[in-house]
């Protein structure tokens, strides 16, 4: 049964009429501006006008080919009857937007939104791909509410290097570590760095890109098998054209994003992430887009889903893999991987094909059983995420066992804390900082207000002096977030972060902490009763940001288990005034 929606839409009643057909001074004054532009009326009267919200930029290689792509969009656009536009709009590249691409998902979220709301437009196709502009652009848009699209950047090609394949972030961290250890050389290293990003396209590994990207088509906001397409295969562009086109039908038939992103829908896309060994990202992401929807989506969700879902996409940093992104297309992409596990999913929910998660993925082929495993013989048995509590996370953190050594999922050792991330960056090449692997490296106040905006930084280094004596994994708890092409026995996302007096600002250098994955439990063993005596002696570091849009992030971003958005931009904090009022 497909759940094809009805045309309800008329040239009268669409949204932008309302700038252009009122018959007032107004209206006249809006179609003469929009004939400043060289628009001949009979070009939108009546039609659909569709914005491309675009996150090109010279600086962002992700989305370089977003530039040409825009072109196929409109085109779509134009063979299907409606008027597209091109809004530019923030652009966010992981690896180069320091503090941290994070910082800026919220104001990307803001700008989509406001733009949405105060031009004539009738729909939306979102451009994005690179980590934060996934979450950025659909959190926009599900609160601007009109009909949207999206289309992925698509993974760029795989990396290459003296004929073996290279992997996004994770194989520049093990080059890099290579190279501390003094194991290759300068020239080994530079070699690593010409080989390693080929082509434009988001990160090729199963990191926080691709993860969101696959997410976002089981959600039912990508074009069927949309989500894994090589960034420079010809398949994309004909998906940007495809998007542009559908878009139209959607406006026409009123397809708005809440009769997309319902809580089921969201369940399925907990449970692909669960099956893709998903970036540690996609928790606050999916948390944060579900919330600006009105679901209440929580850790619990996750680690429901962790309990029973395997992880069957092999893909790099999971596990031992050898394979990218290019091998998950080419066996099959992400259409065949939720054929595969379509029996945990809801296959009834509404996507922006306009028919149901069942219809797009039914006949769905694995061609390559290694690289999309079949259910009974997994990469790993359960998620390959677990949400921990404790006294240390009375909210909740999380770790990626599928990507972290085994010996790390029950340990006991000695704390060495670190308030910063550059008290850590002092003394992690020394060969006199007293460490060994045993230990536990702690890194506060790099949460969502400390940081502010949560910084990668969770996957600390392992020291210097470690690394040569060959140690390649050691663990490590922190307030901050990892990439998620990083891997290690990382504790993340530690909710209250310690900015805010959460437990992990009271642990001291020396303190012991278990961690326990089976039972997820993360336990600092000191008394409750000294706990309230460092509570007391406790104050709050000075803010990072005095002024501007690090200090608003500061006052309204919320904690990580409930997915960093601002409070006043969730769904729940209130209403804006009803759009007839605008005029
Ligand atoms: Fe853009 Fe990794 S830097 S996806």
């Amino acid at each position: 049964m497909t759940a094809k929606t009805k045309t309800t839409m008329t040239p009268e009643k669409l949204r932008s009429s309302r700038w252009f057909e009122a018959g007032d001074f107004r209206s006249f004054n809006h179609r003469s501006r929009m004939m400043q532009n060289g628009y001949a009326i009979e070009e939108w009267k009546g039609k659909p006008i569709i914005a491309i919200v675009n996150t090109w930029s010279d600086l962002n290689a992700c989305h370089g080919h977003f530039k040409a792509r825009v072109e196929d969009v409109k085109r779509g656009i134009l063979m299907a009857g409606g008027f597209p536009v091109e809004i530019p709009t923030l652009t966010l590249y992981e690896t180069i937007v320091k503090p941290s691409a994070m910082l800026y998902r919220n104001l990307l979220a803001i700008e989509v939104e406001e733009m949405a709301r105060c031009h004539p437009l009738d729909g939306l196709v979102l451009m994005g791909g690179c980590d934060k502009t996934v979450p950025g652009l659909l959190m926009g848009a599900t609160s601007a509410g009109l009909p949207s699209i999206f289309v992925p950047a698509g993974p760029m090609l795989r990396g290459i290097h003296k004929g073996e394949f290279l992997g996004s972030g994770s194989d520049a961290f093990k080059a890099w570590d290579e190279f501390r250890a003094g194991e290759i050389t300068r020239e080994e290293l530079d070699g690593v760095c010409d080989g390693i990003a080929r082509s434009y396209g988001t990160c090729m590994t199963m990191g926080t890109a691709s993860t969101m990207a696959l997410v976002t088509e089981a959600l039912g906001m990508v074009l069927p098998g949309a989500s894994s397409i090589p960034a420079v295969d010809a398949n994309h562009q004909r998906m940007c054209s495809d998007s542009g086109r559908r878009i139209v039908d959607m406006v026409w038939e009123d397809v708005t994003p809440d009769k997309i992103m319902t809580r089921s829908a969201f369940i399925n896309a907990i449970t692909t992430a669960m099956a893709i060994g998903c970036s540690t990202n996609a928790i606050i992401h999916i948390i944060a887009q579900a919330r600006r929807a009105g679901h209440n989506i929580s850790l619990d969700d996750f680690e429901a889903a962790s309990r029973t879902v395997p992880v069957v996409a092999n893909i790099r940093p999971n596990g031992t893999s050898k394979y990218l992104m290019e091998d998950f297309y080419y066996a099959g992409g992400t259409k065949a991987l939720l054929n595969r596990i379509r029996d945990y999913l809801d296959l009834n929910q509404l996507t922006v094909s306009g028919k149901t998660l069942g219809d797009n993925i039914s006949g769905a082929m694995v061609y390559h059983d290694d690289v999309i495993r079949p259910l009974d013989n997994p990469i790993y048995k359960e998620g390959g995420l677990a949400v921990l509590k404790g006294n240390l996370a009375p909210d909740g953190c999380v770790i990626k066992v599928s990507a972290c050594s085994p010996k790390f999922h029950k340990h006991t050792g000695p704390a060495i804390v670190f308030d910063s991330y550059p008290e850590f960056k002092k003394v992690v090449d020394s060969d006199d900082f007293d460490v060994t692997e045993d230990h536990i490296l702690i890194l506060r106040n790099a949460g969502p207000k400390g940081g502010p905006g949560m910084p990668e930084w969770g996957m600390l280094p392992i020291p210097t002096k470690l690394v040569k004596q060959g140690v390649k994994d050691m663990l490590r708890i922190s307030d901050a977030r990892m990439s998620g092409t990083s891997y290690g026995a990382c504790v993340l996302h530690v909710s209250p972060e310690a900015y805010i007096g959460g437990p992990l600002a009271l642990v001291e250098t020396g303190d012991t902490i278990s961690i326990d994955v089976a039972a997820r439990a993360l336990t600092l063993n000191v008394s409750a009763e000294e706990l309230q005596q460092r509570r007391e002696r406790w104050t709050q570091p000075a803010p990072r940001f005095g002024r501007g849009y690090g200090y608003i992030y500061s006052q309204h971003v919320n904690q990580a288990h409930t997915g960093c958005d601002f409070d006043c931009l969730e769904s729940s904090f209130g209403t804006n005034p009803q759009e007839p009022d605008i005029f």
